[in-house]
């Protein structure tokens, strides 16, 4: 198998993205496009694993956000302020060639570790993703993610309260 490194920030002059192929063509421009502008802009922070030759395998983008705690569900909205201070998963991809092999989760896994940290120095109740497609929630769910609209299971925003990271990291 190929020698996977650590998550690590996307450095724009060293990874390279223009093979990366997730199978979700708006997913792989963002990557070349979009991710280097949006950091240097403080927009979004992406997070890459590469393997040995520094060939972009997986990335996620992640940024702060607020939850609007009208639509929040109880677990979420109780004691907090409006909006909910919580952290956005905004994008997360594997290329298919390496799929099926725990890189999408490792990468997952890194990002709930963060927020755990962002948590303790500026506060982020929850992390918050949209899924891609009723597949791709599927796969969130996996990790502990629920739907923020319980009365429809079938909704596309997921969270997960920081407070249950620790235990959702425990099991995988
Ligand atoms: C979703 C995605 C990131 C998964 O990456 P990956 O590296 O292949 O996933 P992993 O290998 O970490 O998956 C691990 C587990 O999830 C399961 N899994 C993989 N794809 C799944 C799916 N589509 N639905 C449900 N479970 C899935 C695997 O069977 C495995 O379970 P196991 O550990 O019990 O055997 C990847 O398929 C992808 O980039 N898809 C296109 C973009 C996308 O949908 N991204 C989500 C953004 S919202």
């Amino acid at each position: 198998m190929t020698e996977l490194r650590r998550p690590a920030p996307l450095d724009t002059g060293r990874h390279k993205r223009d093979q990366f192929d997730s199978g979700e063509s708006v997913l792989d421009q963002w990557l070349r496009r979009y991710a280097g502008q949006s950091r240097r802009r403080d927009t979004a922070a992406t997070w890459v694993v590469a393997d040995a030759d520094d060939v972009v395998v997986a990335y996620a983008s992640v940024a702060m956000t607020g939850i609007d705690r009208s639509a929040a569900p109880a677990t979420l909205a109780k004691g907090s302020p409006d909006p909910v201070p919580a952290l956005l998963i905004g994008r997360l991809a594997a290329d298919r060639r390496h799929a099926g092999l725990g890189i999408g989760t490792a990468l997952a896994s890194h990002v709930l570790a963060s927020a755990v940290d962002i948590n303790e120095k500026a506060a982020c109740r929850a992390v918050v993703v949209t899924a891609l497609n009723p597949t791709a929630r599927t796969w969130w769910i996996r990790l502990g993610f629920q739907p923020l609209d319980q009365a429809d299971p079938d909704q596309l925003d997921l969270y997960l309260l920081t407070s249950a990271i620790k235990a959702t990291l425990k099991a995988l």
